[in-house]
């Protein structure tokens, strides 16, 4: 008896040990922060209200609905211009500890250039900011989440080298009137979706097909981002002590067999690298393989040049190095495997340049979300995590996007899976030793999804579009990211 006792015993202590062990895997590091974001064309509406321009986006909602999908625009959105109050209030409910959202250059500087500041734009922020600090929030600003000045774009936009000018220029203002407050700067969001989809398509604004422009945006966005974190660097880290950094879209792409790996990791240079390894690498400027096949496939379609912009030495001594920590946006993954003969090829990203040819789509096991293009694949931040550490060291990382469109309606449960499952992954990282030390829920409430209009819903909050009043309510999600942030574990 006694024997069967002992092993009794045993194994209580062993479950209880592993059930312990367990629980204090779902605890996360000391100090690590939670977040939730928006963006201003996407929730402050007021479109042409006081002196503010317009913009790129407006321009492109208002000349082609068609491109959008239930024809919306953003000319009133979440209305978050009159309502700032209630979205303050909505970040204090959640026990935030930074909300990142966005400001919007035509509000602040109406005619692009830094020669006049709208004092209408400078309340709002000052405002917004002030109203976060003293409830506990801490803001963290991006400068630029796609919306050009239009006048900007009249003047050839991202492909005008000028460009590096005119958002160092701006990128100061916003430090000068507001860096005494934020801590925490990104200059750019998403470089390849505001470079790559709109030349590529047309589908994003400023709507203009043009695969060459592609390439001079990519390289522009690199300088202008440089220019900003330098300009922060030398006039205002020694007064304010903040941070700066850009924030990346990043696919994780799967090699769909071990043979495909080298295909994979020449997507992963091919999308990754062209925003990041001229800042974040030791050796900066282009990915060198992407570098080699697109001077190689220039060469073969007969132009003078490669369609992707040389950096001079200076250029490539200025833009390594300019970051604080690495910012990644991640929502999906992609399997990449090789064409097959005959096959038709995806065109995007890799179609325009034959070597990368490649068949990219999910793993028949990842699950659909309500957003076409992403799958469920937790394990592919994970990856992104480690791959990143492994190409640019070990710096520090912080997730600035990640979350998931689910059917409209408060009942979300959709939502909570995909938080919960990536959220395990990034835990993962760290205790394998990649240094995350936040991640930002996308997004604060639902809001307007650029080429989807209204119809996707990626929200904490629900948004009654049809209300003037725009109410905000708590979806089932919004609670449990609240007790996420409390008990600062997955486990409750
Ligand atoms: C990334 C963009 O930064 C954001 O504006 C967008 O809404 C989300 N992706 C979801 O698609």
């Amino acid at each position: 008896l006694s024997v069967i006792i002992m092993a009794l015993a045993r194994v209580v202590l062993f479950s209880l040990v592993g059930a312990v062990a367990c629980f204090q895997d779902l605890d996360f590091p000391p100090g690590f922060q939670f977040g939730a974001a928006s963006s201003s064309y996407q929730t402050e509406g007021a479109w042409n209200t006081s002196d503010k321009s317009e913009s790129i986006w407006d321009r492109f909602v208002h000349e082609k609905p068609h491109l959008i999908g239930d024809g919306s625009t953003g000319d009133i959105a979440c209305d978050s211009y009159h309502l700032w109050r209630r979205d303050i209030e909505m970040v204090s409910e959640l026990g935030l500890h930074f909300y990142r959202f966005s400001i919007s250059w035509t509000r602040l500087v109406p005619n692009g250039f830094a020669t006049h500041i709208s004092e209408d734009g400078r309340t709002y922020y000052d405002n917004l900011i002030n109203g976060l600090l003293e409830s506990g929030v801490e803001p963290m600003v991006t400068l630029y989440h796609w919306e050009l000045p239009q006048k900007l774009q009249d003047l050839g936009g991202w492909t005008n080298p000028l460009i590096v000018d005119w958002f160092g220029d701006y990128a100061r203002v916003v430090y000068s009137l507001f860096g005494d407050r934020v801590k925490t700067f990104l200059t750019i969001n998403e470089p390849l979706v505001m470079c790559d989809l709109p030349y590529n398509t047309g589908t994003l604004a400023p709507g203009i097909v043009d695969v060459v422009a592609t390439y001079m945006c990519n390289k522009n966005v690199l300088l202008a981002h440089a220019k900003a974190w330098r300009i922060y660097d030398e006039e205002f880290r020694p007064k304010y002590h903040g941070e700066v950094s850009i924030t990346n879209q990043l696919l994780w792409f799967e090699a769909a067999t071990p043979e495909d790996e080298e295909l994979a990791e020449h997507a992963r240079e091919w999308m990754a690298g062209r925003y990041s390894h001229a800042i974040f690498s030791a050796e900066g400027g282009w990915p060198p393989v992407v570098e080699k096949a697109m001077a190689e496939d220039s060469k073969k379609k007969g132009y003078p040049r490669s369609t992707l912009p040389a950096f001079t030495k200076e250029e490539i001594e200025f833009v390594r190095g300019t970051f604080d920590f690495y910012a990644v946006n991640h929502y999906s993954s992609r399997l990449v495997r090789k064409a097959k003969e005959g096959e038709e090829l995806h065109p995007y990203p890799l179609g325009d340049i034959p070597e990368l040819a490649a068949k990219l789509e999910p793993h028949p096991h990842w699950r659909p979300t309500a957003t076409a293009i992403f799958w469920l694949y937790p394990e592919g931040l994970h990856h992104q995590l480690v791959w990143l550490k492994k190409r640019y060291g070990d710096i520090r990382f912080v997730i600035t996007e990640n979350g998931v469109a689910t059917p409209a309606g408060r009942n979300d449960m959709d939502r909570i899976e995909y938080y919960t499952e990536y959220l395990k992954q990034v835990l993962l990282a760290i205790k394998e030793g990649v240094n995350v030390t936040g991640y930002t829920a996308w997004c604060l409430m639902d809001n307007f999804e650029w080429s989807d209009g209204y119809k996707t819903k990626m929200g904490l909050y629900e948004v009654d579009f049809s209300s003037p009043e725009r109410t905000r309510t708590q979806k089932a999600s919004a609670r449990f990211y609240k007790n996420l942030i409390q008990k600062h574990s997955l486990n409750f």
